[in-house]
């Protein structure tokens, strides 16, 4: 089971555990980090939101500090709570105190979305700064260096919840989503942004997510999960998985 399977469209990398996971992805975002700004001077990132993301902050802060050239590093997000970010539950919060804190990254490198405000609001602000750092031509899509993203065990990532208005958008860069099960909305990229990177990083963790991998990976699911139509168009798909979460895979 550990080790690395690719085929002709996705990487998948079984590591051993959730430190394992962590560590590896620390090393994707080193490895990326300076590929992209040996060839174009900057890399942009989008970070994921939830709880798995925090170990891989953690790894950056304690081994990259130094490491990196952050002034060369532009942070996005690729979803966001509709939460103040001083809020538990903002995302921008979390990577604040597990990673950007924590290293010399200029202020003005960090794009966070401005989720106190309402969230349609914040999501035509944040498609706005997108826009205007990409310096995007109308119609255009920005090409990230690297997303992180994770998945939800009911096949979510960023906010691209089952059954939610945000999985038809095709022309909107970022969106306010609705989503029932919470009640309240989330602020997230769309398809075509995720689909535009040059590559984007899956990292799952835990028991908990066996099943719904599974599903995802063996393409057996009746019906796709959001998680299945992230498909870089011209880029590279990366999952990062600990060996509970691959526990069920063949
Ligand atoms: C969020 C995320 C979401 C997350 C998954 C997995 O804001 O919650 O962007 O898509 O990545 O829910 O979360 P865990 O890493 O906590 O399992």
């Amino acid at each position: 089971m550990a080790g690395d399977r690719t085929d002709k469209t996705a990487e998948l990398k079984i590591v051993p555990d959730a430190a394992a996971l962590s560590r590896a992805g620390m090393e994707e975002f080193a490895r990326c980090a300076l590929a992209a700004i040996a060839e174009r001077g900057r890399f942009c990132v989008a970070l994921s939101g939830g709880n798995t993301p925090r170990g891989v902050n953690a790894e950056l802060a304690a081994r990259c500090k130094d490491s990196l050239p952050w002034d060369k590093i532009f942070v996005f997000f690729g979803d966001e709570r509709n939460v103040p970010p001083e809020d538990p539950e903002s995302n921008y919060r979390m990577a604040r105190e597990s990673l950007l804190s924590k290293v010399p990254i200029p202020e003005e490198n960090v794009h966070r979305i401005l989720a106190e405000l309402p969230a349609p609001a914040a999501a035509v602000q944040y498609e706005m700064d997108m826009r205007t750092f990409f310096r995007l031509p109308a119609g255009d899509w920005p090409r990230f260096d690297l997303i992180f993203l994770g998945l939800g065990d009911d096949g979510h990532t960023a906010s691209l919840f089952p059954a939610s208005q945000a999985l038809k958008e095709q022309s909107r860069l970022v969106v306010a989503n609705w989503v029932d099960k919470f009640s309240a909305y989330r602020i997230t990229f769309t398809y075509p942004v995720l689909n535009h990177a040059e590559q984007v990083a899956f990292m799952v963790s835990g028991r908990s997510k066996a099943q719904i991998l599974k599903e995802i990976l063996s393409s057996s699911a009746q019906n796709p999960y959001p998680a299945q139509f992230v498909r870089p168009d011209d880029g590279k798909l990366l999952w990062i998985v600990d060996q509970d979460a691959a526990g069920l895979l063949a």
